[in-house]
Protein backbone atom coordinates (compact mmCIF):
# COMPACT_ATOMS: atom_id res chain seq x y z
CA UNK A 1 0.00 0.00 0.00
CA UNK A 2 2.64 2.23 0.96
CA UNK A 3 4.86 1.25 -2.39
CA UNK A 4 1.39 2.40 -4.17
CA UNK A 5 1.71 5.54 -2.44
CA UNK A 6 5.24 6.32 -3.52
CA UNK A 7 4.23 5.19 -7.01
CA UNK A 8 1.44 7.17 -6.89
CA UNK A 9 3.26 10.27 -6.30
CA UNK A 10 6.07 9.60 -8.72
CA UNK A 11 2.93 9.55 -11.59
CA UNK A 12 1.70 13.23 -10.90
CA UNK A 13 4.49 14.41 -12.66
CA UNK A 14 4.80 15.22 -16.03
CA UNK A 15 7.86 16.19 -16.58
CA UNK A 16 10.20 12.50 -17.38
CA UNK A 17 13.63 13.85 -16.21
CA UNK A 18 11.74 15.22 -12.86
CA UNK A 19 9.87 11.39 -12.88
CA UNK A 20 13.62 9.80 -13.36
CA UNK A 21 14.78 11.94 -10.31
CA UNK A 22 11.82 11.03 -8.02
CA UNK A 23 12.64 7.38 -8.54
CA UNK A 24 16.11 8.04 -7.81
CA UNK A 25 15.59 9.86 -4.79
CA UNK A 26 13.16 7.45 -3.61
CA UNK A 27 15.57 4.59 -4.01
CA UNK A 28 17.76 6.43 -2.01
CA UNK A 29 15.12 7.07 0.94
CA UNK A 30 13.48 3.83 0.22
CA UNK A 31 10.55 2.62 1.93
CA UNK A 32 13.02 1.62 4.65
CA UNK A 33 14.38 5.04 5.59
CA UNK A 34 10.84 6.51 4.90
CA UNK A 35 9.67 5.06 7.90
CA UNK A 36 12.82 5.82 10.19
CA UNK A 37 12.16 8.98 9.29
CA UNK A 38 8.03 8.77 9.78
CA UNK A 39 8.60 7.27 13.28
CA UNK A 40 9.86 10.80 14.80
CA UNK A 41 6.83 12.98 12.98
CA UNK A 42 4.08 13.22 14.86
CA UNK A 43 0.44 11.76 13.89
CA UNK A 44 -1.40 15.02 13.17
CA UNK A 45 -0.58 18.71 13.64
CA UNK A 46 1.94 21.01 11.43
CA UNK A 47 5.12 19.44 9.90
CA UNK A 48 7.38 21.81 8.26
CA UNK A 49 9.57 20.64 5.26
CA UNK A 50 11.92 23.17 4.73
CA UNK A 51 14.50 22.55 1.06
CA UNK A 52 11.08 20.17 -0.08
CA UNK A 53 12.58 20.53 -3.96
CA UNK A 54 9.74 18.56 -5.67
CA UNK A 55 7.64 18.15 -2.49
CA UNK A 56 7.49 14.02 -2.96
CA UNK A 57 8.31 13.63 0.88
CA UNK A 58 5.97 15.96 2.19
CA UNK A 59 3.72 14.71 -0.04
CA UNK A 60 4.23 11.24 0.97
CA UNK A 61 4.37 12.15 5.31
CA UNK A 62 0.68 14.14 4.13
CA UNK A 63 -0.62 11.04 2.50
CA UNK A 64 0.04 8.78 5.00
CA UNK A 65 -0.59 11.10 7.89
CA UNK A 66 -4.12 12.49 7.18
CA UNK A 67 -4.17 14.11 10.30
CA UNK A 68 -0.80 16.27 9.52
CA UNK A 69 -0.58 19.46 7.63
CA UNK A 70 2.33 19.69 5.54
CA UNK A 71 4.36 22.64 4.57
CA UNK A 72 7.17 22.27 2.08
CA UNK A 73 9.38 25.47 1.48
CA UNK A 74 12.32 25.82 -1.00
CA UNK A 75 13.70 28.99 -2.81
CA UNK A 76 13.11 27.08 -6.27
CA UNK A 77 9.86 28.73 -7.99
CA UNK A 78 9.55 25.93 -10.43
CA UNK A 79 10.35 23.16 -8.13
CA UNK A 80 7.21 24.41 -6.25
CA UNK A 81 4.78 24.61 -8.79
CA UNK A 82 5.24 21.08 -9.81
CA UNK A 83 4.99 20.26 -6.04
CA UNK A 84 1.48 22.15 -6.37
CA UNK A 85 0.09 21.14 -9.08
CA UNK A 86 1.41 17.14 -8.19
CA UNK A 87 -0.60 17.96 -4.78
CA UNK A 88 -3.70 18.99 -6.45
CA UNK A 89 -3.42 16.04 -9.43
CA UNK A 90 -3.48 13.45 -6.26
CA UNK A 91 -5.76 15.49 -4.43
CA UNK A 92 -4.19 15.78 -1.62
CA UNK A 93 -5.20 18.70 0.38
CA UNK A 94 -3.32 18.34 3.94
CA UNK A 95 0.53 20.09 2.40
CA UNK A 96 0.59 23.79 0.93
CA UNK A 97 3.80 24.95 -0.45
CA UNK A 98 5.98 28.86 -0.62
CA UNK A 99 8.54 29.28 -2.66
CA UNK A 100 10.98 30.61 0.10
CA UNK A 101 14.51 30.42 1.77
CA UNK A 102 14.45 28.20 4.65
CA UNK A 103 17.09 30.68 6.26
CA UNK A 104 14.68 33.61 6.04
CA UNK A 105 11.88 31.39 7.84
CA UNK A 106 10.43 32.80 10.80
CA UNK A 107 8.39 30.97 13.25
CA UNK A 108 7.15 31.09 16.70
CA UNK A 109 6.49 27.91 18.52
CA UNK A 110 3.83 26.92 16.27
CA UNK A 111 5.61 23.91 14.61
CA UNK A 112 4.75 20.64 16.31
CA UNK A 113 7.76 19.47 13.54
CA UNK A 114 10.12 20.01 10.66
CA UNK A 115 12.73 18.50 8.90
CA UNK A 116 15.07 19.03 6.20
CA UNK A 117 16.33 16.03 3.89
CA UNK A 118 19.45 16.12 2.48
CA UNK A 119 19.62 20.13 2.96
CA UNK A 120 21.79 21.37 5.27
CA UNK A 121 25.19 20.24 2.89
CA UNK A 122 23.87 22.67 0.34
CA UNK A 123 23.42 26.11 2.49
CA UNK A 124 26.49 28.12 2.95
CA UNK A 125 28.14 26.81 6.13
CA UNK A 126 28.23 30.07 8.02
CA UNK A 127 24.54 30.25 7.79
CA UNK A 128 23.49 26.93 9.44
CA UNK A 129 23.61 28.00 13.17
CA UNK A 130 21.77 30.85 12.38
CA UNK A 131 19.36 28.46 10.51
CA UNK A 132 19.26 26.41 13.12
CA UNK A 133 18.57 28.81 15.62
CA UNK A 134 15.89 30.32 13.83
CA UNK A 135 13.99 26.62 13.43
CA UNK A 136 14.29 26.01 17.12
CA UNK A 137 12.28 29.89 17.70
CA UNK A 138 9.63 27.88 15.36
CA UNK A 139 9.41 24.34 16.66
CA UNK A 140 7.21 24.23 19.98
CA UNK A 141 8.92 23.18 23.15
CA UNK A 142 8.99 19.75 23.26
CA UNK A 143 8.89 19.21 19.31
CA UNK A 144 11.32 18.00 17.12
CA UNK A 145 13.67 19.15 14.20
CA UNK A 146 15.13 15.96 12.03
CA UNK A 147 18.17 16.32 9.94
CA UNK A 148 18.66 14.29 7.56
CA UNK A 149 22.06 14.72 5.93
CA UNK A 150 25.80 12.89 4.95
CA UNK A 151 28.65 12.31 7.34
CA UNK A 152 31.82 13.34 5.82
CA UNK A 153 33.36 9.84 7.12
CA UNK A 154 34.24 7.44 5.65
CA UNK A 155 36.25 9.22 3.31
CA UNK A 156 35.12 6.55 0.09
CA UNK A 157 31.39 7.51 0.97
CA UNK A 158 31.87 11.19 1.10
CA UNK A 159 33.36 11.07 -2.02
CA UNK A 160 30.55 9.17 -4.01
CA UNK A 161 27.98 11.67 -2.34
CA UNK A 162 29.69 14.47 -3.51
CA UNK A 163 30.08 13.10 -7.52
CA UNK A 164 26.39 12.31 -7.23
CA UNK A 165 25.46 15.73 -5.79
CA UNK A 166 27.37 17.13 -8.64
CA UNK A 167 25.89 14.79 -11.37
CA UNK A 168 22.67 16.33 -10.23
CA UNK A 169 23.34 19.85 -10.27
CA UNK A 170 26.61 20.57 -11.09
CA UNK A 171 26.69 24.96 -9.88
CA UNK A 172 25.75 24.25 -6.51
CA UNK A 173 28.22 24.05 -4.02
CA UNK A 174 28.13 21.56 -1.38
CA UNK A 175 29.56 21.39 2.29
CA UNK A 176 29.55 18.31 4.37
CA UNK A 177 29.63 18.54 8.16
CA UNK A 178 30.66 15.89 9.93
CA UNK A 179 28.24 14.42 12.29
CA UNK A 180 29.98 15.71 15.61
CA UNK A 181 29.73 19.51 14.18
CA UNK A 182 26.33 19.36 13.32
CA UNK A 183 25.63 17.17 16.42
CA UNK A 184 27.04 20.62 18.06
CA UNK A 185 25.25 23.18 16.03
CA UNK A 186 22.39 21.41 16.66
CA UNK A 187 22.71 21.17 20.36
CA UNK A 188 24.04 24.63 20.59
CA UNK A 189 21.23 26.04 18.89
CA UNK A 190 18.98 24.42 21.93
CA UNK A 191 17.67 20.74 20.35
CA UNK A 192 18.78 17.74 22.38
CA UNK A 193 20.28 15.57 19.65
CA UNK A 194 19.95 11.65 19.03
CA UNK A 195 22.02 10.42 16.24
CA UNK A 196 20.04 7.57 13.89
CA UNK A 197 22.27 5.97 11.94
CA UNK A 198 20.76 4.80 8.80
CA UNK A 199 22.70 1.83 7.46
CA UNK A 200 22.72 1.15 3.81
CA UNK A 201 23.96 -1.50 1.67
CA UNK A 202 24.47 1.84 -0.66
CA UNK A 203 27.46 3.25 0.12
CA UNK A 204 25.81 6.58 1.51
CA UNK A 205 27.13 8.07 5.16
CA UNK A 206 23.52 8.90 5.79
CA UNK A 207 22.60 10.27 9.42
CA UNK A 208 19.43 10.87 11.10
CA UNK A 209 19.86 14.07 13.43
CA UNK A 210 16.39 13.82 16.28
CA UNK A 211 16.34 17.24 17.40
CA UNK A 212 14.30 17.55 20.54
CA UNK A 213 13.43 21.30 21.74
CA UNK A 214 13.78 21.75 24.94
C1 LIG B 1 19.13 17.82 -2.67
S1 LIG B 1 17.64 18.75 -2.89
C2 LIG B 1 16.65 17.92 -1.69
C3 LIG B 1 15.19 18.13 -1.95
C4 LIG B 1 14.29 17.32 -1.04
N1 LIG B 1 14.47 17.66 0.37
C5 LIG B 1 14.56 15.85 -1.24
O1 LIG B 1 15.04 15.22 -0.29
O2 LIG B 1 14.31 15.35 -2.35
C6 LIG B 1 18.02 20.30 -2.14
C7 LIG B 1 16.85 21.28 -2.21
O3 LIG B 1 17.13 22.35 -1.31
C8 LIG B 1 16.67 23.53 -1.89
N2 LIG B 1 17.37 24.61 -1.20
C9 LIG B 1 18.70 24.87 -1.18
N3 LIG B 1 18.96 25.94 -0.39
C10 LIG B 1 17.77 26.32 0.12
C11 LIG B 1 17.38 27.37 1.01
N4 LIG B 1 18.27 28.22 1.50
N5 LIG B 1 16.06 27.50 1.31
C12 LIG B 1 15.14 26.67 0.79
N6 LIG B 1 15.46 25.66 -0.07
C13 LIG B 1 16.75 25.49 -0.38
C14 LIG B 1 17.00 23.38 -3.37
O4 LIG B 1 16.26 24.27 -4.18
C15 LIG B 1 16.65 21.91 -3.58
O5 LIG B 1 15.30 21.76 -3.97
Amino acid sequence: MRSATVRKIIGAYDDPVVRAYCWARFWILRQRFLDEIGQYLPAEGPVLDLGCGFGLFSLYYAATGPRRFLRGIDVNARRIALARRAAARLGIDNVAYEVADARHFKGDGEVGAAYMLDIVHHVPPETVVPLLAQLRRAVAPGGVLLVKDVDTRPATKRWFTWALDKAMAPRTPVHYWSAERLAEALQASGFRVRRHLMVDVLPYPHVLYIGEAV
